[in-house]
């Protein structure tokens, strides 16, 4: 048996993921969600992927005593903490719950390590705190911008709050700062679940050629990018997946009791809004509607990643392309609109 790793935010769709990449590399996760943006129709999924079931706890994370159980019960080595909430405009108009839920939870989950002695943390964290960059791609030494939402805010509050608590206790952690994950496990027996119109682009496209939507707004092709649009670095979410499970081991091997670091985790290259669409178009075989709309409030223009760091460190690179990853989310769709 290998070693027991929480992964709170399981149910989701980077956690669950990494629940499948975690089991392949020989761990045991264990899942704590309170589903109240994921569906239990996800383990069913990751049952069908891995041929067993996962335990899960279906609860809130910020819960003491229960963490405290749970790492008693499984003996628990580690933990990578995905439960957050995730929605920029949402954390918009309830700051309160953002901060309470995200960083409540951070806080309420290292007391708990810190009181059964389990000392591997693995935090999702966002390229969202490098704002816009005046020159891509950033490294981890890329100054911190000023947060332009709350949500982006409780990642930077998140990243210090774990860093100031490594330098005073034996705690080792690591923040993975993700760029933009897409696609879903090749099987398409998990995948994204946004509820409602996708904020995010991929999703809106698959959906869009689906017939869900009537046609992509592209928002804004007046950047000051080769062809108008925006950047970004698309990362297939198996790649991202498999980066959690190098980071616990480089954290589990660290002999440092006091580790914090943090890691880019991207595919290193930026492509355009025109680019994604045109490269869906060949995965998909069929044009995709679209129109030029206005710009987004708040988008950033161009970011990418540079992923030196995590490749050397942590012995990771990303395996898969991102027509792969486009490929592999129009057949969650398909299969999505199929059941
Ligand atoms: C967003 C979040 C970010 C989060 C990330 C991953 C914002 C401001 N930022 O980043 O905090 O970490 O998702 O979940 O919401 N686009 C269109 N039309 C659409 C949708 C998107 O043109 O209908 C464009 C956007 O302008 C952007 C690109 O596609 O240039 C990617 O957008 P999106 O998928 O929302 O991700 P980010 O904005 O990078």
């Amino acid at each position: 048996m290998g070693p027991k790793i929480l992964v709170t935010g399981g149910a989701g769709f980077i956690g669950s993921h990494t629940v499948v990449a975690l089991a392949e590399a020989g761990y045991e996760p264990v899942i704590l969600d309170d589903f109240s943006n994921s569906e239990s129709s996800v383990l069913t999924g990751l049952r069908s992927i891995l041929g067993k079931d996962i335990p899960c706890y279906a609860r809130d994370c910020n819960d003491y005593a229960l963490l405290r159980s749970i790492f008693r019960e499984h003996q628990i080595s580690g933990i990578i903490h995905f439960a957050a909430f995730k929605a920029v405009g949402e954390s918009m108009q309830e700051p309160l719950a953002y901060y309470r839920n995200n960083l409540g939870s951070l806080i309420t989950l290292m007391d708990a390590m810190l009181a059964e002695g389990i000392s591997n943390l693995i935090f999702s964290s966002s390229c969202t705190v490098y704002g816009n960059p005046d020159q891509p791609p950033v490294t981890e030494e890329t100054p911190v911008k000023p947060a332009a939402s709350v949500y982006g805010n409780t990642k930077q509050i998140g990243e210090e709050i774990i860093r100031d608590v490594c330098a005073a206790k034996p705690l080792k952690a690591i923040s993975l700062r993700y760029f933009n994950p897409i696609g879903a496990h090749p099987s398409a027996e998990i995948g994204e679940l946004p509820r409602g119109i996708p904020n995010n682009l991929v999703p809106f496209i698959t959906q869009t050629a689906a017939g869900l939507r009537k046609s992509l707004t592209i928002f804004g092709n007046d950047y000051p990018t080769p062809d108008g649009t925006c950047i970004r670095d698309y990362i297939h979410v198996m790649d991202l997946a498999e980066a959690h499970v190098s980071a616990l081991r480089y954290a589990m091997a660290h002999a440092d009791v006091h580790l914090y670091d943090t890691f880019n985790l991207g595919s290193g290259q930026g492509n355009s809004v025109l680019e994604l669409v045109q490269q869906f178009e060949q995965v998909s075989g069929s044009p995709l509607p679209y129109q030029i709309g206005p710009r987004r409030e708040g988008d950033v223009v161009a970011v990418w990643a540079d992923v030196q760091k995590s490749s050397n460190l942590l012995g990771w690179k990303t395996r898969r392309t991102l027509k792969e990853a486009l490929a592999d989310a129009w057949r969650w769709q398909q299969k999505l609109a199929g059941s």
